[in-house]
């Protein structure tokens, strides 16, 4: 069976930007043998220096994904710094991947910059290392493929050429792993920004009925429209957006109404809102039923860790093997 590996940063509670990514995760653990982990180290890069919530943001986030449906039983789940073998084999390859390769990363100097501009540096060996990190998690598994984000392909293809250089220079262990692009998820935040907890206008998946309506009642909507029957813009406004993703039939008949001011703001949000509710009211509940079980969580990822170690330390002597080490 193809294997499959992918990984999530700690962020904490997730939003439901992430569901999308979520769901194609749990698609393909139905097919494939799949690897997903919590990338605690690669956390470290950047919040080095706030690192206090990093074991409840990890807890979490397993919480949110076993509540969407990703399956102990089918996928290995685990936390990346409970495998070792992880920062050994990033300190090899640390050793043949040339210096200008990781200063060439686009994403290196852009969150270099970035950070910058709010007073802080993140110049440092390990986050520079970040796409290597990322390179020995993946062939660790000789994954298959990675589902990822745009915004990680130029990662995977450095992992591609660390693992070239490898095969080349010792002796071919590691596959090619290929992206599975993730669809990006389209949604933005209800300021209309880019969906983010930094912006808090991110909408929790598993936030109360109260709050979800709290949320979308401050949606930004057209602001032409003063009276409830003064025609709309669908176009500019954010709940529109969401209609489109959740209620794609009925978009047609919603936008003539909005257009011809037949209906209200206040009336199509809570159209908005029962739909959402309809969908997240059963992860809610899932994930009631997972925090329930003391000690529930911590037990999957001990478990995820001793299959994942298997598994690495199996590439882990061919490594040591091919590099007489
Ligand atoms: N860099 C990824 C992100 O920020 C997280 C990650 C770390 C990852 N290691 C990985 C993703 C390996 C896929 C495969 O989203
Ligand atoms: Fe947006 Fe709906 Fe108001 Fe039209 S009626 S502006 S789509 S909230």
């Amino acid at each position: 069976m193809e294997r499959i590996l992918s990984g999530m940063r700690p962020t904490g509670r997730l939003h439901i930007g992430h569901l999308s990514v979520l769901e194609n995760w749990r698609r393909l653990q139905e097919e494939y043998s799949c690897f997903f982990f919590v990338a605690d180290w690669h956390a470290l890069t950047t919040s080095f220096d706030e690192t206090g919530g990093l074991r409840a943001n990890t807890l979490e986030m397993v919480a949110d994904w076993l509540a969407v449906g990703l399956d102990p039983e089918k996928s290995v789940i685990f936390k990346q710094s409970d495998v070792k073998e992880h920062a050994e084999l990033h300190l090899i390859f640390s050793m043949i991947t040339p210096l200008s390769w990781l200063e060439r990363v686009p994403t290196y100097k852009d969150q270099v910059q970035q950070f910058q501009e709010r007073g802080k540096d993140i110049m440092m060996y390990g986050f520079l290392g970040y796409p290597l990190l990322q390179a020995a998690d993946i062939l660790m598994y000789r994954a298959d493929a990675v589902p990822v984000g745009e915004d990680q392909l130029p990662h995977l293809e450095l992992c591609r050429e660390v693992g070239r250089r490898f095969n080349h220079m010792y002796t071919p262990i590691f596959p090619d792993p290929k992206g599975l692009l993730s669809k990006v998820s389209l949604l933005p935040g209800i300021d209309s920004r880019k969906m983010s907890k930094s912006y808090a206008n991110d909408i929790g998946i598993f936030c109360q009925p109260g709050e979800l309506k709290k949320m979308i009642n401050s949606m930004i909507t057209d602001p032409a429209r003063i009276k409830k029957d003064d025609p709309g813009h669908p176009e500019v406004c954010v709940v529109h957006k969401y209609h489109k993703i959740y209620r794609p039939d009925e978009l047609p008949g919603l936008e003539e109404q909005c257009r011809g001011g037949g209906i209200g703001c206040v009336a199509c949000k809570k159209m908005l809102q029962e739909t959402l509710d309809g969908i997240l009211k059963p992860l809610r509940e899932k994930r009631m039923e997972i925090i329930a079980r003391p000690g529930y969580v911590e037990e999957v990822l001990l478990e995820g860790a001793s299959r994942a170690r298997k598994a690495a330390s199996e590439t882990m002597a061919l490594v040591r093997e091919a590099v007489k080490i």
